[in-house]
């Protein structure tokens, strides 16, 4: 069956007083909650900051909190943890991880570099501290086009880990870049044969898709761009009808913002209960979550500090090019 009905995103029935506790632990500790747009409903309607990848690290940057609680994935943590050596950093779920962070260990990163000295290294932010510490600049999806157009035109460059991105920003910049083997399992799990058949039913959909998503994907779509760019584009463009191939949970923004259009979750291989894209390790944050780590300060993100500080100069290299 393909996802040919508008399907709503899970929403939890709200807990009024588990809000109001969670409500309270904040103000008591002094705490901001950051958020990613693939975070379930009830944690986006509960954050300070809701955004993508790089409004998120910014977010952090910026913050005076005494405690950053990260509803997002590991990585997206110890982001916050880099610019924030003096803050605590919680996250709801320690296991939280990250297909792409996965795919490039350390040691197997450090090798590649070691056989490609003369190489830039551009990472994407979806990866481990260590590797953004072997890096010589950081990207997140909504300027990795602008951060590899920043580099001098002479340079050999290393892109890791989604390949899938670092394709999307090799067509577009013309630069060759070497590509990491890593992908995400959310993205290159749309289905573009089911695509095609709801792109059929809908002649007149605009499809927009994260770069994340397989070439063939991105080929067909009328706009590319991260799911901040995404949500702003369904509010500009006038269409009326947008098939979105990217993770579920930015639909919650996007109904919000424009309720009169129809927004339609791009399908995936296999027919789940919501046919469309959930990304297993975002989902594991629940409100519960939340609370307890508030209330009990854990579980904590620590980083050495060398890693930390190679990572930070890497990171904030991204952060001046705006
Ligand atoms: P952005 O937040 O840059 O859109 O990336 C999406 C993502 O997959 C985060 O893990
Ligand atoms: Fe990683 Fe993909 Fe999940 Fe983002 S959606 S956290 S890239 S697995």
């Amino acid at each position: 069956m393909i996802g040919t009905s508008v399907v709503s995103t899970p929403t939890r029935v709200g807990n009024a007083a588990l809000v109001e506790e969670i409500k309270a632990l904040k103000r008591e500790r002094n705490a901001v909650l950051l958020a990613h747009y693939y975070q379930t409903p009830d944690i986006q309607e509960l954050a300070d900051v809701v955004g993508d990848s790089l409004a998120l690290a910014q977010a952090a940057d910026r913050t005076g909190a005494d405690t950053i609680l990260f509803a997002g994935v590991h990585f997206m943590a110890e982001t916050a943890k880099i610019l924030n050596p003096g803050r605590k950093v919680l996250v709801p779920d320690p296991h939280a991880g990250c297909s792409l962070a996965d795919s490039t260990p350390a040691e197997a990163f450090a090798d590649l570099l070691r056989r490609h000295p003369d190489h830039l290294v551009v990472s994407y932010i979806n990866c481990s501290a260590a590797v953004k510490a072997m890096s010589d600049i950081i990207c997140t999806s909504s300027n990795a086009v602008r951060v590899v157009n920043s580099l001098p035109k002479d340079r050999r460059i290393i892109f890791a880990p989604d390949k899938h991105l670092g394709a999307y920003v090799q067509r577009v910049t013309g630069r060759d870049l070497m590509l990491w083997d890593g992908v995400c399992e959310v993205h290159v799990d749309i289905s573009i044969d089911k695509l095609r058949l709801l792109m059929g039913k809908y002649p007149d959909a605009r499809l927009i898709a994260h770069p994340e998503c397989p070439q063939h994907i991105l080929d067909e779509a009328d706009h590319v761009g991260s799911t901040a760019s995404l949500l702003e584009f369904v509010q500009r463009d006038n269409g009326q009808r947008f098939i979105v191939a990217t993770e579920v949970g930015i639909l919650h923004r996007m109904r919000a913002a424009v309720p009169q259009k129809e927004l339609i979750p791009a399908p995936v291989h296999a027919d789940n209960a919501c046919a469309c894209s959930e990304c297993p390790y975002m989902k594991l944050n629940t409100l519960e979550k939340v609370r307890d780590a508030l209330r009990d300060g854990c579980p904590e993100v620590v980083l050495p500090e060398n890693v930390r500080l190679g990572a930070e100069r890497a990171l904030r290299r991204m952060l001046a090019l705006g």
